[in-house]
């Protein structure tokens, strides 16, 4: 049989350590490590326009989380208006980096709209932009991008998308707090 207090192997990633009641140590898998400063739970506001419709203001929750023995961060967002507190769009997804600074995410719609976005992250600057590769079940939308940056510890993003009428332009903008 083998050892079931597992601690770290031989790369020096922190394992679970089942069975000894020992919770693992906090450290990202090293895929993740250069993404690390997106993860926990993010809280503000942000504002959504386009040429088509009428601005409007919105609060948002996004969670990035992850468990050390994996190399992908699990994403849910969640928003509501900013007036009301209604629900508003809602998205969950998978965002897996790759060692050579490349990064892939799935990401599905609480519209029903799925995405398959690729693109690149730069750890010093704490920046990914992304682009979508595939959007799926969608009527209007034919083009996505997403760009985050961190500044002085808040997270911003812009979202921009392409529509059958209407060419790639903003419609998110929006800067979150850790909590
Ligand atoms: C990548 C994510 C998103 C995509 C692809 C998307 C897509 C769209 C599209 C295609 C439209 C209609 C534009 C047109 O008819 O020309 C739209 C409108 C709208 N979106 Fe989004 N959206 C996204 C995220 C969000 C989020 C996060 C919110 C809320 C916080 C939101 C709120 C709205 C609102 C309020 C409208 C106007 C609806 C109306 O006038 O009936 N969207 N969106």
């Amino acid at each position: 049989m083998t050892s079931r207090n597992k601690s770290r192997n031989r790369n020096g990633d922190p394992e679970e350590m089942e069975g000894s009641g020992a919770t693992a140590p906090a450290a990202p898998h090293p895929a993740v490590a250069p993404l690390a400063f997106l993860l926990g739970k993010w809280r503000g506001e942000g504002e959504g326009s386009f040429p088509t419709i009428s601005p409007f203001r919105y609060g948002e929750e996004l969670l990035f989380s992850h468990h050390p023995s994996k190399p992908v961060i699990s994403y849910t967002q969640r928003t509501w208006k900013a007036a009301s507190g209604e629900p508003m769009h809602a998205e969950s997804g998978y965002w897996r980096p790759l060692p050579d600074g490349s990064v892939e995410v799935v990401i599905s719609q609480s519209t029903g709209l799925a995405e398959v976005q690729k693109g690149s992250f730069d750890a010093e600057k704490k920046t990914v932009t992304l682009q979508s590769e595939l959007v799926g079940n969608a009527s209007k939308v034919k083009q996505i991008t997403r760009a985050f940056q961190l500044v002085d510890g808040e997270l911003s993003y812009v979202v921009q998308m392409a529509t059958i009428t209407t060419s790639l332009q903003p419609h998110l903008k929006a800067l979150l707090k850790k909590i």
